[in-house]
């Protein structure tokens, strides 16, 4: 009996060990949340809070007639100028994706309305932060797996490891 609970046990953490930790993908933010894209929302009140890291992504939902996507610079976003785009995020639908993928400011208006009830939007993109210093697992691929390691398989292990001691003593 105890060598079975030895066995299961050793097979327990073998799985904890070897099992892999799914990433962290990218996110998706709808703007606006379920009011999309529209005039008169306060998207500085949907900015609180949140960070947007490489590789994210915002996801713009609207009545195609009226409004559009258009990234601009600092002064034009400032001003709502939408007549010098910086690039064109529009395709038709009324259904839009702004791949976050480079780190800087990306100053996002609705062209068709000259922001018309305040449709304009100021995301910071940032790179991943760093992994916590004190994480003693290296290279295994990302930061969120090693993060993960870290907060959630390392004590699950020690604990399994000090569950099959406790059985190997009374086995004794
Ligand atoms: C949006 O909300 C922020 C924070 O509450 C406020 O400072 C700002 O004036 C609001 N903007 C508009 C257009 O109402
Ligand atoms: C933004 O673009 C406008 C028009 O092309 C230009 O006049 C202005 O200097 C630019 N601002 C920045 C910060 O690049
Ligand atoms: C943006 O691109 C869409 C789709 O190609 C096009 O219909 C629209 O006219 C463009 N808008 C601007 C302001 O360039
Ligand atoms: C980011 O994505 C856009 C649109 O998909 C693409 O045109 C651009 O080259 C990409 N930038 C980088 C740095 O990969």
């Amino acid at each position: 009996m105890a060598r079975f609970t030895v066995l299961i046990a050793a097979v327990v953490l073998a799985f904890l060990v070897a099992v892999p930790v799914p990433e962290v993908t990218a996110k998706k933010y709808t703007v606006g949340d379920n009011k999309f894209w529209n005039p008169n929302i306060n998207y500085t009140i949907w900015l609180q809070g949140k960070h947007f890291y490489l590789d994210d992504w915002l996801y713009f939902v609207f009545e195609r007639n009226q409004h559009n996507i258009l990234e601009v610079n600092k002064t034009d976003y400032e001003s709502c100028i939408a007549d010098h785009p910086i690039r064109n995020w529009t395709r038709g639908s009324g259904r839009d994706i702004v791949t976050l993928n480079e780190t800087k400011h990306y100053y996002l208006l609705d062209g068709k309305g000259g922001c018309y009830g305040g449709m304009k939007i100021a995301v910071k993109v940032e790179k991943l932060p760093p992994p916590p210093k004190s994480a003693p697992v290296k290279n295994i691929g990302s930061v969120s797996t090693v993060t993960s390691l870290a907060q959630y398989v390392i004590p699950v292990s020690l604990f399994a490891v000090s569950t099959m001691w406790d059985v190997i003593l009374r086995m004794w």
